[in-house]
């Protein structure tokens, strides 16, 4: 499903300094519905390849494959598509929309263009069913800021996934969570992992979180290393 081979990553630095070399000669393989963690110090590039991986970022040299796409490559149009369809997105906060519903922001990825086809109502009852596999059945209509922090990244789950995607990236998910709400969400992760023979790729912190997965990965002074 993943496929990285020697990929870089540099920033320009200011003006006449040095660039900031993040990572060299990354290489990292996914099979089609596997788990990964990624692990690492603040400031290790973990953000930065989950983005590569993701076509939010490009990398500055190396080859990164995602089922079958170039990711790199993609024409910004192509990237927009991947980012909506192929790819579900978690981070660590939940950037849900305040003013609207539970259902409401779990149904935002299904506005844009690329899914703008499928009916309404096969829409609506898709949402409702993820709904009710992240717990929230009786949480639809209420609007965010009624929610506890545990339900509210439970909700960003559900949105994650509405367009069906074969991989799924989550930033720091459980970074803002108490011990148990963390668990909690792993636990849901995986489930629907399974039920839906999708992809995972978690970047974390925690190292519990981190041994739930079927591979863990350490990037550290600009290399990754299989760690499990
Ligand atoms: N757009 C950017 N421009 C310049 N430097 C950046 C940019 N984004 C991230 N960085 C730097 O790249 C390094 C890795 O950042 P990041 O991927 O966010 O790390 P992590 O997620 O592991 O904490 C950091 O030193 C960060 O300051
Ligand atoms: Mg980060």
């Amino acid at each position: 499903m993943i496929n990285l081979s020697k990929v870089s990553k540099s920033y320009e630095g200011p003006t006449d300094g040095e660039p900031l070399n993040v990572f060299q000669n990354v290489n990292l393989e996914l099979a089609n519905g596997s788990s990964a963690a990624i692990v690492g110090p603040s400031g290790s590039g973990k953000s930065t390849l989950l983005n590569i991986v993701g076509a939010l970022d490009k990398p500055t040299s190396g080859l990164v494959t995602v089922d079958n796409q170039n990711v790199p490559e993609l024409t910004p149009q192509a990237a927009a598509s991947f980012r909506n369809t192929t790819v579900g997105f978690i981070f660590q906060l939940h950037h849900l929309l305040p003013q609207c519903t539970v259902l409401e922001n779990v149904l935002v990825p299904t506005q844009a263009g690329h899914t703008k086809s499928v009916h309404r109502g096969v829409l609506n009852q898709r949402a409702r069913e993820l709904l009710r596999a992240v717990g929230l059945s009786h949480r639809v209509q209420h609007r965010p800021g009624e929610l506890s922090g545990g339900e509210r990244q439970r909700v960003s789950v559900a949105r994650a996934l509405v367009n069906k995607p074969k991989l799924l990236l989550a930033d720091e998910p459980t970074g803002a969570l108490d011990r148990e709400n963390s668990n909690n969400l792993v636990e849901i992760l995986l489930n629907l992992q399974k039920e839906n023979d999708l992809t995972l790729l978690v970047v974390t912190h925690s190292q519990s979180v981190a041994e739930r997965m079927d591979q863990v990965f350490h990037l550290e002074d600009g290399t990754l290393r299989l760690q499990k």
